[in-house]
């Protein structure tokens, strides 16, 4: 999967990209990624990239100009690599909140292009122009978009074939089932004189599955009711895995 990122701030971005999940993804060739930064596209003298908005209010917008010449010379380069299409995802509280549902989607994608905005934002007919969704990843605010870009980087990373092992498979995940992940224990068997849950030690698989899917669906009950469905408490109100 080819991910394009568009941000004044790449320094940000890149060393994120190569630990972890998503490093691996990255030197499997399984995430390739790109940077393009708006301010190399300037065409005044100081290099600007924002302005005042019209009608006043505090902050500055980033300026159409420069981000319209990044993404067009972004698109033929794409095109150039073969890439048919690549959606651009411009980050933002007022976007769609992000969900496990819409990481799916997004990792079936071929390719996608993450907009970082900075300032206030971004004017309005740049987004009209270039930006396939907007998507939030929570009610509250950032200073910027890269720190979105890249959890929707590592959350859609996760997903992708081969990234995880069998033992964290990505279906195994909070969420993979529409509810919450049940508890896990590791050595010792017991600790500071907690015991882990004599099921776990039992050696009955059939046992284990019911007593992980149970936890799941307590715990989902007791901190997220907002994701069982109202008629039946123990079953997701919709399958993230959809
Ligand atoms: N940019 C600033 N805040 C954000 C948020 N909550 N989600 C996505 N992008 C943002």
């Amino acid at each position: 999967m080819r991910l394009d990122f568009i941000s004044l701030f790449p320094e940000m971005l890149k060393p994120a990209l190569s630990v972890g999940v998503v490093g691996r993804a990255v030197d499997k060739g399984a995430i390739e990624s790109h940077y393009w930064n708006p301010r190399d596209y300037t065409s005044n003298k100081h290099r600007t990239v924002d302005d005042r908005p019209f009608g006043g209010g505090p902050g500055m917008l980033m300026l159409p100009q420069p981000l319209d010449d990044c993404i067009v010379e972004m698109q033929q380069q794409q095109q150039a690599a073969g890439v048919e299409q690549s959606p651009i995802i411009y980050l933002s509280p007022q976007g769609r909140r992000l969900d496990q549902a819409l990481v799916k989607e997004l990792s079936a994608l071929p390719a996608i292009t993450l907009l970082c905005g900075r300032y206030e934002g971004v004017d309005e007919r740049l987004l009209e122009k270039h930006v396939s969704i907007e998507v939030s990843i929570g009610d509250y605010v950032l200073s910027g978009g890269e720190l979105p870009a890249l959890v929707v980087a590592d959350a859609v990373a996760r997903q992708l074939p081969g990234i995880l092992g069998h033992e964290d498979s990505a279906e195994q995940d909070s969420f993979a089932n529409g509810l919450l992940d049940c508890p896990h224990y590791t050595r010792p068997a017991e600790w500071q004189g907690r015991e882990v849950p004599p099921v776990l030690l039992s050696g009955d698989h059939a046992a284990i599955a019911e007593w992980r899917q149970a936890q799941s669906i307590k715990r989902t009950n007791e901190r997220r009711p907002d994701l069982l469905s109202t008629d039946n408490p123990s079953k997701p109100r919709s399958s993230g895995s959809e």
